[in-house]
């Protein structure tokens, strides 16, 4: 028996990154994988990538999580293919980064929203039917979430982490009650094409920062992924409100080197 099998496990953002990821591995631990992105023909391909490995996938139709009505439309197609609901992974997120004193407030505001507001949006939809499956639900923190940094400017990014840290503990109160768990992976740094386009980008000093790393490297979307397989399957059954770093131990460790 697989990990998650027959399980129906919405996952935000599997164009790419640890979205992907994420599909193609719930799939072969045997989800029944509901993915949506912005970018549809993308996550299309995810589709097909699973199609391939013999595992089962559903692309609606474009999702955009900021959407009211596009979130619900996905959670409402879900349900008419599968007939309920499992697992609701809140992956996808966008970010503007910047010093607080020189971005305007609507980077703010669309972090917020694509990062924060994207995540309620997801959960109030599919709660109904977690509830009914007494099913859980995955969020996507951040170490920008628990820790400032000198070297990354991130004002928006890191409110919108903490506070999705902090939405998951309620969720998880508010779901105890229902058999509902919620936990939250706050990753640190993950090579994905997402952080290859700011913190990972050739000339970005975060590279250098990534030295101190404890574990020696960049984490990868299966290291994530690897997380979140354990906290959705039945093995996590007694877990509910923890926020599992995923980050070589940069968060836990202060720079410096050993003697
Ligand atoms: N990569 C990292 O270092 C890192 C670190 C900590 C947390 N995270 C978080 O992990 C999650 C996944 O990030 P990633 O690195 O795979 O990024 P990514 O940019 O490679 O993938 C994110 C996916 O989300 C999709 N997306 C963005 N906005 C959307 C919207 N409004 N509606 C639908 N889809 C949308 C994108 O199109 C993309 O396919 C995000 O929540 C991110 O904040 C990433």
């Amino acid at each position: 028996m697989k990990r998650l099998d027959g399980k129906v496990a919405l996952i935000s953002g599997t164009a790419r990154g640890q979205g992907r990821a994420a599909a193609l591995r719930f799939a072969a631990e045997g989800a029944l994988v509901v993915g949506g992105d912005l970018l549809h023909e993308q996550a299309i391909e995810t589709q097909h990538l699973i199609a391939r490995e013999g595992g089962t996938a559903l692309t609606p139709g474009p999702l955009d999580v900021t959407d009211e009505q596009s979130v619900s439309s996905w959670v409402e197609e879900a349900v008419d293919a599968f007939g309920g609901i499992d697992i609701v992974y809140a992956n996808a997120g966008a970010v503007r980064f910047g010093p607080v004193d020189s971005r305007p407030y609507q980077d703010f505001a669309f972090t917020m929203r694509a990062e924060l507001d994207s995540v309620w949006l997801t959960v109030r939809s599919a709660w109904p039917h977690l509830r009914r499956s007494h099913g859980c639900i995955l969020t996507v923190g951040s170490t920008a979430g628990l820790t400032g940094s000198l070297t990354n400017r991130r004002t928006a990014h890191s409110a919108s982490k903490g506070a999705v840290i902090a939405l998951t503990r309620q969720l998880a109160a508010e779901g105890a009650p229902h058999g509902i768990r919620a936990n939250c992976i706050s990753p640190g740094l993950i090579d994905t094409a997402g952080s290859r386009t700011n913190l990972l980008s050739d000339d970005h000093p975060m590279r250098a920062i990534a030295r101190h790393i404890p574990l020696g490297r960049v984490g990868g979307p299966d290291d994530v992924v690897n997380a979140a397989v354990f906290l959705a399957s039945d093995e996590a059954a007694y877990i509910t409100g923890a926020n599992l770093v995923v980050d070589g131990g940069w968060s836990a460790v202060l720079p410096g080197t050993s003697p």
